[in-house]
C-alpha cells in the first residue's frame, strides 16, 4: 500500500510489528521545524499540535497559520478538536491530501477545552465520538486515510473500554492512551489500564505518557503490549530520544539552528525550542521569560539585540563543559552562534565562532 506521496500506509507500518516511536502532538510545539527534527531522530510519525475544526473551515488565516508542512513531512497525523462530525469530517477533507490521518482530541484536559465541549469531556460521550470517527471513515475519500482518537482514561476503566470498543465499531484506525485521568497532572501513568485497554481491542494501541529515553519503549511495550508510544516531554528536551540518545546532543541543537534558519521559524518558537533542550543546563527559569532585549535570566545562554537584529546563542559555560571541546572542532570550551534576523522575520546565519 503506498499513498499518494510514496509513503507507506500508516496501517501498513503498523502490521510489520515494530513499536512505532510517535512525536505528540502540542500546541506552540510539535509544528514543522519540530517534526522536520525528530524525523531526523527516528521518529516514525509526528502529530501537528491541536487545531480548532470549526476555525479551521471557517477561516483562512486559521488555515494559513495553523497547518504548514512539506512534501518530506510525512507520514503526519492532522490532530483536531471538534465536537460536531461534520465539522471535523470537513476538516479531515481539507487536509486529507497533504497528510496520512487525523486524531480527535479526547484528552485534553484545560478548562477553556472542557467549556466548549472539547477534548478529555469526550470520553464521556462515546456515542458521539462513535459518530464523528464514522462520519469521517465514511467521507475521506482516501481508504488508507486513518482515522484515530488520543484519549485520557476514566477512574472507572470499564468506562474507557466500552469508550475504546464503541470507537472500534465506528472503524476507529488506531487509538491513543495517555494512561491518566482528565483531573490527574504528575501522577504515575496507569499502565496497566493501557494493557487492559489492549487486551479489549483489536486496532492498534499507542502508549502516551512519562517516554524520556529509548529504553522507555521497550519497557512499556513489555508492560502493556502496546503497538507504539508517542512522547511529548521527552521529546522536547531531547528530540533526538528515539534514537538512543540520553540527553540531547550537541549536533542536534545545530540541526534545530539549521533547521529553524531555513524554514523562517518565528523567533519565540526557535528560541522556546532552544530553551527546553537545554533544560538541563540552563534550568527551567528562562523558558517562559523570554527577554527579547537580552536583559533578564535569558541573557545566561542568549541574547536578543533588536538593533542590528541579532540573536546570539551564547552557550554558557556548563552547557560548553558538558560537550567535549574536540567534539566541536573548537579550541574553546564556549561557543557563539549569531543570526541576523531580517525584514522577513527570517535568519541569516552567521559562520559559528569562537569569541
Ligand atoms: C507543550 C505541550 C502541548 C500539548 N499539546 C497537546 C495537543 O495539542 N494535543 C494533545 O492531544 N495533547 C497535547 N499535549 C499532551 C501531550 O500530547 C501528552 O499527552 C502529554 O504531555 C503526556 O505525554 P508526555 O509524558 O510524553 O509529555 C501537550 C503537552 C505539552 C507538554
Amino acid at each position: 500500500m503506498k499513498t499518494c506521496n510514496g509513503n507507506s500506509g500508516i496501517m501498513d507500518m503498523f502490521e510489520k510489528g515494530k513499536v512505532l516511536k510517535i512525536c505528540a502532538p502540542m500546541v506552540r510545539y510539535s509544528k514543522l521545524a519540530f517534526r522536520s527534527l525528530v524525523r531526523k531522530y527516528d521518529c516514525d510519525i509526528c502529530f501537528t499540535p491541536m487545531i480548532v475544526a470549526a476555525d479551521f473551515i471557517r477561516s483562512v488565516k486559521a488555515r494559513d497559520s495553523e497547518f504548514t508542512t512539506n512534501e518530506r513531512d510525512r507520514p503526519l497525523i492532522v490532530q483536531f478538536a471538534a465536537h460536531d462530525a461534520q465539522t471535523l469530517t470537513d476538516a479531515a477533507c481539507v487536509v486529507a491530501p497533504f497528510s496520512d490521518g487525523v486524531d480527535l482530541n479526547c484528552g485534553c484536559p484545560q478548562r477553556w477545552a472542557m467549556s466548549a465541549g472539547y477534548g478529555a469531556c469526550l470520553i464521556n460521550k462515546p456515542e458521539l465520538v462513535k459518530d464523528m470517527v464514522r462520519h469521517v471513515r465514511n467521507q475521506v475519500e482516501n481508504p488508507d486515510y486513518t482515522t484515530s482518537i488520543k484519549i485520557r482514561i476514566h477512574k472507572d476503566l470499564r468506562r474507557t473500554v466500552d469508550l475504546c470498543q464503541k470507537a472500534e465499531s465506528a472503524g476507529v484506525s488506531w487509538i491513543t492512551v495517555h494512561g491518566r485521568t482528565a483531573e490527574e497532572r504528575h501522577q504515575a501513568v496507569h499502565y496497566d489500564a493501557i494493557k487492559t485497554i489492549k487486551d479489549s481491542i483489536s486496532v492498534p494501541v499507542i502508549a502516551n505518557g512519562d517516554i524520556k529515553y529509548l529504553r522507555d519503549v521497550e519497557s512499556t511495550h513489555q508492560l502493556t503490549g502496546v503497538d507504539g508510544v508517542m512522547a511529548a516531554r521527552g521529546l522536547l528536551t531531547n528530540p533526538a530520544m528515539f534514537a538512543g540518545y540520553e540527553d540531547t546532543p550537541l549536533e542536534c541543537i545545530w540541526d534545530w539552528v539549521d533547521i529553524a534558519i531555513e524554514q523562517g521559524t518565528p523567533f519565540t518558537c526557535f528560541h522556546h525550542h532552544l530553551i527546553y533542550m537545554l533544560e538541563r543546563f540552563v534550568g527551567s527559569l528562562t523558558r517562559d521569560d523570554v527577554a527579547m532585549d537580552g536583559c533578564g535570566p535569558l541573557s545566561l545562554c542568549g541574547d536578543w539585540s533588536p538593533c542590528p537584529p541579532l540573536y546570539t546563542i551564547h552557550l554558557c559555560q556548563e552547557v560548553a563543559e558538558y560537550f567535549p571541546a574536540e567534539d566541536l572542532g573548537l579550541h574553546e570550551k564556549v561557543l557563539v552562534q549569531s543570526f541576523y534576523h531580517d525584514d522577513h522575520n527570517t535568519y541569516r546565519s552567521l559562520p559559528r565562532c569562537c569569541p
